[in-house]
């Protein structure tokens, strides 16, 4: 293994802070939408995550009351603290009373959302359309320290057009004018969704800029290109997006727990640990409908028929689903 990480860089497994809120490591989930869960969080503590982040949940949702939106995005598994709540929105009332609900729901701390660049949520103004209105982002950040009273961070994009800086000078202003206490720096501009190659010489520059934690993210799809962003970037920690779609495992591999890439038994097994998490949130319909989109992730680490792994993404039915992953667990996968 190369010598990691560069002297004067802590190692990932050092301890830090995010606004005086201790994090045991600087290894970290992503928010997720769709997906990060107080389960899918739970899981990536359990395999060493020092802070998980939570999918984007509406401040509108929190604000209005929506049921759905409280009881379950705001579900807060006792085990996965520290957790932080992530929150979009271009409306500060209701992002300071959303930061006031996930702060009574158990959150650690707050993050806002500037980066998301799907379009249905920039047409709002929120997510990556903030980066065009700096003052209004200064003001939702200002709104979630006062609704919440914990630390606030923000998770931003570098730009919305290829040469366009305006995240990084956002976020610059945000630890300045508005206290944010960390930026999560996903180096790509929204132009470019998740693909391409992340600007880690921007998010370095961006690091030796601001006095609170740099956490990088994107194009972190392993421990290995973890690692080479971290000592790219220069970053003070990193966070795990798609890297950790079907794979926890990453999070021991990078916090020195184990080397070796799980068996399919263990992978099963954790796919069966996920259903009946599902179960536990859900309930048994919705969730057989929810996890199929979850199932590729697992298969891809296991040699399965083609036959059944179509069945087991197809079924919308949750013994169904538990009978078909047994099989494969046993070497046996149940005929179709
Ligand atoms: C399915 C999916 C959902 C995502 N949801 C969110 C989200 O809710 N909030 C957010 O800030 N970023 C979200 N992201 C962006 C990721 O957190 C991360 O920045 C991005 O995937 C780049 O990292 P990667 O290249 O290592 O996957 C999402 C990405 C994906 C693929």
């Amino acid at each position: 293994m190369p010598e990691r990480p560069p002297a004067g860089q802590p190692s990932l497994l050092d301890p830090f802070e995010i606004g005086g809120v201790p994090i045991s490591n600087r290894i970290l989930l992503a928010p997720l939408a769709g997906i990060g869960n107080w389960f899918v969080r739970l899981q990536a503590k359990r395999y060493g995550a020092g802070l998980v982040v939570s999918e984007m949940v509406s401040s509108f949702g929190l604000h209005y009351g929506n049921d759905k939106t409280i009881n379950e995005l705001m579900r807060i598994h006792p085990d996965e603290h520290p957790v932080s709540m992530q929150l979009f929105g271009q409306e500060p009332e209701a992002m300071e009373s959303g930061a006031r609900i996930a702060a009574s729901s158990g959150a650690d701390l707050i993050d806002i959302n500037m980066g998301c660049p799907v379009p249905k949520v920039r047409k709002t103004g929120a997510g990556a359309e903030l980066l065009a209105d700096p003052e209004l982002a200064l003001e939702l950040a200002r709104a979630a320290a006062r609704g919440s009273g914990l630390p606030v961070t923000v998770k931003i994009r570098s730009g919305l057009m290829p040469g366009d800086r305006s995240g990084f000078d956002l976020a610059i202003r945000l630890v300045e004018e508005a206290g944010v206490a960390a930026i999560g720096f996903h180096p790509r501009v929204a132009k470019q969704g998740h693909k391409g190659q992340p600007d880690y010489g921007m998010a370095r520059e961006l690091s030796q800029r601001i006095d609170v934690p740099m956490i990088i993210s994107g194009g972190l799809s392993s421990a290995d290109a973890a690692r080479d962003a971290y000592d790219e970037s220069g970053a003070d920690a990193v966070m795990i997006a798609r890297g950790a779609l079907g794979y926890p495992w990453v999070f021991a591999e990078l916090t020195g727990q184990r080397f070796e890439a799980p068996e399919p038994d263990e992978v099963m097994n954790e796919l069966l640990w996920v259903i009946d998490r599902a179960e536990e949130h859900m309930g048994t319909d919705r969730a057989g409908r929810y996890l199929r989109k979850f199932y590729p992730w697992y298969l891809d680490r296991v040699d399965v028929p083609k036959l059944v792994r179509s069945e087991l993404c197809q079924t919308a039915g949750l013994e169904r689903a538990r009978e078909i992953v047994a099989g494969i667990r046993d070497g046996m996968p149940v005929a179709v």
